[in-house]
Formats: C-alpha cells, structure tokens, sequence
C-alpha cells in the first residue's frame, strides 16, 4: 500500500500465501489507521513467488509418511530475504506457532519495540523444522488451540502491536487503561442511557468526582481479576491501599 511520507514506528512483514486476508487490519478500524498514517508499515510476502513450478508448489510431502504437507525451507528463505529487503535486515523474524511462546501483555511490549519485525503465517501441517532453526529468531502462539493457519494469529499480533505505538490510539484512549497492561482486567463501562432495562449505571460515575471515579474503577478492576482471572492477583498480594479501595466499595468478600 502507498505510504506518506513520514517514518514508521513499526515496520512489519508477513510471509503469507493468503496476503489478501489481511485487508481485515490494513482498512478498518485503529489498525487501518495507523497503516494509512504511516505510523506503521505492512509488507507483505507472498512464498509462491519463489515456487519454480507453474502450479506455484511452497510444500512437500513429510519424510517419514504421515497426513498433510510441509512449507519448504528453501522458499520460505527465498520469501524472508524479500521480506528482509523490503522492511530492513535487522528485522526479529518472528513464526506464528501454536508450540510458541504465548502471546500476552509483556511479550507484546517488549515486541512493539523491535523497530522491524517479519511475521511468519505458517499453513498445512506446518513448516520444515530446518527453516525454523536457521530463521527464526522466537515462535508465537495465540492460545493452546490449532487454527488452520498463521494469518490469524499474525493479525492478533500485529493488531496488538499497533495499540502500543504512540498516537495509534489517539489521545483519548490509551493500551495502559486497557486489560492486562498492568496486570488487572479492566473495569466495567457505561454508557447512555443511564437505565437500561431496570439496571442503573452505578452513581458514583455520575458525580463527576474524577478521585471517587478513578478509585472505583479500580477496585471494580481488583475485584473482576479476583474473581475472573485468579491466576493473575491474590487478595493477599494485594497493598494496603487496594485492600482499603475494596472495603471502601464493599468488594472485599465475595
Ligand atoms: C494447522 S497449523 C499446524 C499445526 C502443527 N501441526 C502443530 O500441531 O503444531 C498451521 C499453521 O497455523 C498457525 N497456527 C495454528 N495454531 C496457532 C496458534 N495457536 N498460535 C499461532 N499460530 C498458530 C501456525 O502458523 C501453523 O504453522
């Protein structure tokens, strides 16, 4: 896609032999923002460029028999070295994998701040492992589940990536105030009208007390990662001044 002309914050490749999929990021929303801002830049690489046959063959047979057909490591390397002159050779390589490391706040940070990185779709059965040793630098998995193919799982990682640059989300929202960016699950949100099917939208959001508002807001978030997410917070790790928030609102006991 055409860029303006300012520098990226983040320049992106995706080997992937479905390219038009990602229109998904690339033309709505926050993400097709941020690409037609040129606050990001999206290549994308399509490995059937590299087949030699006329049927654009990228996958063989596996050694050993068994179901399915493997990505060939001497195209996908043909691909990644396209890629790599596209967005810059010091990109991370990063492979979309569902035996990776799972996708989650912190991993996502310290990505958003490689500068380049080239995401690898991976599809069939998967990739030759030698590519995999010789290529990729760390293997991502969005859940312990299989999807039928990387493109997914790249544009949940791109999409995520893109909240955390600087001026993708504008100023009157930001990924910090969002679940999980600092270890808590967000607060819950109203809107008008201010009751909806006999529920009130709790009073303290309409006395425009930011301090009150603010100290709610997070006990209502101390309490759902309590009750939701346990595997994130303890009552017990909680401060003094959380315990006190808590009690404050009457969610200290369940
Ligand atoms: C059908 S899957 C291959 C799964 C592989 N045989 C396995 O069991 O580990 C095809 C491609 O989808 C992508 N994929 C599937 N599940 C994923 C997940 N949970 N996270 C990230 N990528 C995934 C990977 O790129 C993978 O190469």
């Amino acid at each position: 896609m055409s860029m303006p002309d300012i520098t990226p914050q983040l320049r992106l490749a995706v080997l992937t032999l479905f390219p038009e999929m990602f229109s998904a990021i690339t033309d709505w929303g926050v993400t097709g923002r941020a690409f037609g801002s040129g606050l990001c830049q999206l290549h994308l690489q399509d490995p059937r460029e590299e087949a030699s046959d006329r049927h654009g063959t990228v996958d063989d047979r596996p050694y050993g028999g068994g179901p399915g057909m493997v990505m060939q490591a001497p195209i996908l390397a043909a691909a990644l070295a396209k890629a790599r002159a596209a967005i810059g050779g010091d990109a991370k390589v990063v492979a979309m994998s569902p035996q990776g490391k799972p996708l989650d706040a912190t991993l996502v940070r310290s990505l958003a701040g490689e500068g380049a990185l080239v995401v690898i779709a991976g599809r069939y059965e998967g990739i030759d492992e030698r590519f995999m040793t010789r290529h990729v630098d760390l293997e991502v998995s969005v859940g312990d589940y299989v999807v039928s193919g990387g493109e997914l799982p790249a544009m949940i990682l791109i999409d995520t990536l893109i909240r955390w640059l600087p001026g993708a989300l504008g100023h009157e929202a930001s990924a910090a105030e969002d679940s999980f960016s600092e270890g808590l699950l967000d607060c819950p949100h109203y809107t008008r009208p201010e009751i909806y099917e006999g529920l009130a939208v709790p009073s303290v959001l309409l006395t425009g007390h930011h301090g009150e508002i603010a100290g709610w807001r997070r006990a209502q978030a101390l309490r759902r990662t309590l009750d939701r997410r346990p595997d994130l917070l303890t009552i017990d790790g909680l401060t003094d001044a959380d315990q006190a928030l808590l009690d404050k609102w009457d969610l200290l006991q369940e």
